[in-house]
């Protein structure tokens, strides 16, 4: 076929791939809308809960649709003796990103994610993933511990079970509801790198399980949600707000990336971060360590005097999450317990009207040649 070279879009930029009715992106005003509602309003009104029922169903619960909801989530966290083997299997030094893709692709074999996918079918296995994937994730960190895992708990609602199962207590009202907060900025948005993943899985008709086990793969990448532990551990390299602007000048002369900073959409700024900071320095402030903040600051001010690139999502998420207390290769998997509705709810939507996706490519390779057998290849 001859096509025109200049025309491949290198990383689909600019690409129009789809219609959606779940989140929209606005750029030049720096604002994401979940269905419509803005998302810094759901982070500070709305529980976690809520947002992915909103996600996955279209409209926000009333009082009696959150109790059905929440009730399923509660009834379903417990994770089957099969997938906790798998976790325990995991090889020591094992990255939990890999054991949840590797327990989210077993998961998905047993029985309760048989049947078939109409839409009540998804849904009902959406619902599922939103309520066992923090299991995976908590368990495997008590796991790689060496500690007891701490099975769910049936009264607690979903913010605060995950730091039970994690840390056998639960923090304040405030930490919590950072925490929660975090959960439902990090549910959505628009067709990123994994939600795509998801949707190119579904559109050759194969199942959730497999959409969603690979999304869990795209979300790895340090370009994608592999950027908040990557924040951490820049901010812990750096290790004191005197070092932080010479590390970062050494680092941009090095043509290093910066992680937690730009966007292939958002140039101006990303919506979620003036919510994220809130959040994160009430967190600081609330445990009286104000150090990632200090040095967060320095980072955040020389990237921009030098590059002129505003910081995403991932960069005050990362040191709220190590103030919460998480370890730093659980931020991903945090991400992912939560993009999981979003997820769910573009493969709900991308199968009625489906399409197999199939872009075509611009060939560079040798010309047309004839084969050569063997021998003469030898001679
Ligand atoms: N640090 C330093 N320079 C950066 C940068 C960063 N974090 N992000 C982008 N740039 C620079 C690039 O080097 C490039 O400069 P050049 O034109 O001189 O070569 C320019 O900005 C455009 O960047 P590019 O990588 O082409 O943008 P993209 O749209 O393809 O990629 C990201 C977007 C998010 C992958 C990219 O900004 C990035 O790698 N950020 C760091 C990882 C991260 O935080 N990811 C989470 C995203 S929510």
């Amino acid at each position: 076929m001859n096509v025109d070279p200049f025309r491949a879009k290198k990383g689909l930029e600019g690409v129009i791939f789809d219609e959606t009715a779940i989140s929209e992106v606005i750029p030049e005003r720096q604002t994401l809308l979940y269905r419509g509602y803005p998302v810094a309003a759901l982070a500070e009104h709305c529980r976690f809960e809520e947002v992915a029922y909103l996600l996955l169903h279209g409209e926000l619960p009333d009082q009696t649709n959150l109790k059905v909801f929440t009730d399923f989530e509660r009834q379903n966290r417990a994770i089957d003796d099969g997938t906790l083997a798998v976790l325990q299997a995991a090889p020591v030094g094992h990255h939990p990103m890999d054991s949840l893709r590797t327990a989210v692709s077993f998961l998905s074999m047993s029985d309760p994610f048989s049947g078939p996918e109409d839409h009540a079918g998804l849904l009902r296995k959406s619902n599922l993933f939103v309520a066992k994937l923090p299991t995976i994730v908590a368990t495997d960190y008590r796991i790689r511990q060496g500690k007891t895992p701490i099975p769910p708990h049936p009264e607690l609602p979903a913010a605060e079970n995950f730091f039970w199962m994690c840390f056998e207590q639960v923090p304040s009202a405030d930490l919590v509801k950072a925490f929660d907060a975090s959960l439902t900025l990090y549910a959505e948005h628009g067709f990123n790198a994994s939600t795509f993943t998801a949707r190119v899985v579904a559109s050759s008709l194969s199942d959730l399980g497999s959409a969603i086990t690979a999304a869990i793969g795209s979300l790895k990448g340090p370009l994608h949600g592999g950027a908040n532990e990557a924040v951490m551990e820049m901010l812990t390299e750096i290790e004191t707000p005197d070092r932080a602007r010479d590390w970062v000048l050494k680092a941009l002369a090095d043509r290093r990336k910066i992680m937690g900073f730009g966007h292939r959409v958002y140039r101006l700024g990303d919506s979620r971060v003036p919510t994220m900071k809130t959040y994160r320095d009430r967190v600081a402030q609330a445990t009286g360590d104000s150090r990632w903040i200090a040095i967060s600051e320095i980072v955040e001010q020389t990237v921009r005097d030098q590059k002129g690139i505003p910081a995403n999502l991932d960069f005050p998420a990362g040191p709220t999450y190590a103030l919460l207390g998480f370890d730093i290769p659980m931020f991903t998997p945090i991400f992912a317990m939560a993009r999981v509705t979003g997820w769910c709810a573009h493969v709900m939507e991308q199968l009625p009207g489906n399409r197999i996706v199939r872009p075509l490519s611009v060939y560079v390779g040798p010309q047309e040649r004839p084969v050569v057998s063997l021998d003469d290849r030898s001679a």
